[in-house]
């Protein structure tokens, strides 16, 4: 357990402070197309303060109570980002949780955007807690590939860039582990069209040009499909965009809500699309966001794609692994071994640690390394030794399972075709939990299981 549950690994600060553009205080800024900590008066980088986020987006901090309702309702060991706080804050999971109590349906949806041929480590968090929310509720899976937005965001972008990209993370996606049974890849340039299409434009109705400036930063340079892409994202919130899946009569599916994986940089596109889900008579979506996994320089920003020795990438080998935390993970050790055995250091800097944070699963274990790191028994050497071992041993699984996915594969998790799930086996019987009201809603939802034909 992290040392203060729900809050998230403390992030530093310090080299890149060097790369910050001025020595003005700004405060933080955490938009989709932008993550930082702020900088205080002498141009220092600061860390992202969650707490304060949290705040400012008006979300709700994940408490022990709703972790042990969580525990309860699913029968299942809340994950290790859960038990740590690097999954930290929601939108309406507990109704998520009623549903599955009662076997209501309501699926899972998450995305990326393809702006590089390979995910970094940062990437694969949110997708690793979405296979096991997966595996946990049985229920579809909805994975969003916006190439059109990247596409539109990236002036050097061309769309044939855009949808290489679009193949390769879709593969990369496939390797985290998904059942293609349960679950949709779909990209916005090949599937935007018919109720897809129908519900961005319902949604594009909805939402002003001075929304989308507050919400999001932009300005008179941005391009109108940097503005219009905001309805897209929201409208695969809906099940009525995938009538394959969910059946095709909107009176029925409208009712169906879906619950939403993400690190905390995409929650903006969902706070605008809960604000109008319920005048457009369907269900606001429940989310559930992680903190990033910090850049190796350790600051207030996320790894970045673009930035090669801010990350470790889904492809690097296990030397680019150790070079790359050697020479670039920030540590919070002391300057000197003897400084460290009397003085201790400071695991909340210190990027080896918080990289166990993620990938280490064992609670003892990671325990263990942070007395003896603290206390001064562990070196910084040995902390960064544990640390490149677990992420060439995640990295090389990963690898492994990437080498089969095949094209044939790839088609399949992409092909627009019903998808089976089981939902919960066990639902409490509904006249125990719930009055008539809520029964009429079950009643209009459907079946759980199957497909939902009309
Ligand atoms: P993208 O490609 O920027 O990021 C994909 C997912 O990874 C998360 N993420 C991180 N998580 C932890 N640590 C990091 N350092 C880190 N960097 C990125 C993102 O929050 C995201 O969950 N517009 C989206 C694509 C999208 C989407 C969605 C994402 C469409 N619909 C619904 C999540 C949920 C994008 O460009 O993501």
């Amino acid at each position: 357990m992290a040392d203060e549950p729900g809050q998230p690994p403390a992030l530093t600060t310090l080299s890149l402070a060097e790369q910050a553009p001025s020595s003005h205080a700004a405060e933080q800024r955490i938009t989709p197309f932008d993550v930082s900590g702020g900088v205080d008066e002498t141009g220092k980088l600061l860390p992202v303060d969650y707490n304060k986020l949290i705040q400012q987006f008006g979300a709700t901090p994940i408490s022990p109570t709703l972790l042990e309702r969580f525990e309860k309702v699913t029968g299942k060991k809340p994950h290790r980002f859960l038990r740590r706080g690097i999954v930290f804050s929601h939108r309406d999971l507990e109704k998520i949780l009623d549903r599955h109590e009662k076997g209501q349906p309501f699926y899972l949806y998450t995305g990326r955007g393809p702006s590089s041929g390979s995910l970094h480590v940062g990437h694969a968090i949110p997708f690793e807690f979405t296979k096991w929310l997966q595996d946990v509720f049985d229920v579809p899976l909805i994975i969003m590939l916006t190439d059109d937005e990247k596409y539109m965001h990236t002036p050097k972008l061309e769309i044939s860039d855009s949808k290489r990209f679009t193949i390769e993370n879709a593969k990369d996606i496939i390797g985290i582990g998904f059942d293609p049974a349960k679950t949709f890849i779909f990209s916005d340039f090949d599937y935007v069209s018919g109720a897809f299409y129908e519900n961005i434009c319902r949604m594009a109705k909805r939402i002003t040009i001075n929304s989308v400036r507050a919400t999001f930063g932009f300005n008179d340079s941005n391009n109108v499909g940097e503005f219009h892409f905001c309805a897209t994202q929201s409208a695969t919130s809906f099940a009525t965009s995938f009538p394959h899946i969910f059946g095709s009569d909107p009176l029925k599916t409208r009712s169906i809500p879906c619950l939403i994986p993400c690190a905390i940089d995409q929650d903006p596109y969902f706070r605008q699309c809960r604000e109008h889900a319920e005048k457009m008579k369907y269900k606001k979506p429940s989310l559930i966001h992680s903190i990033f996994l910090p850049a190796l320089q350790g600051p207030g920003s996320k790894m970045s794609a673009s930035i090669d020795i801010s990350a470790i990438f889904l492809t690097d080998t296990p030397n680019q692994i150790k070079n790359k935390i050697n020479k670039y993970a920030f540590s919070g050790g002391q300057d000197t071994a003897e400084k460290q055995r009397e003085l201790g250091g400071r695991t909340k800097d210190d990027v080896a640690f918080q990289y166990l944070t993620f990938f280490l699963e064992d609670d003892n274990e990671l325990e263990q390394i942070r007395h003896a790191y603290e206390k001064g028994e562990m070196l910084t050497g040995e902390l960064k030794g544990i640390c490149i071992k677990y992420l060439q041993e995640y990295v090389a699984g990963f690898q492994e399972r990437r080498k089969k996915v095949t094209e044939e594969m790839r088609r399949e998790f992409m092909a627009v075709r019903g998808l089976t799930w089981g939902g919960n086996p066990n639902p409490v019987p509904t006249e125990l939990v719930e009055k008539k009201g809520a029964q009429k809603e079950k009643e209009k939802c459907g079946k759980p299981t199957g497909e939902l034909k009309n």
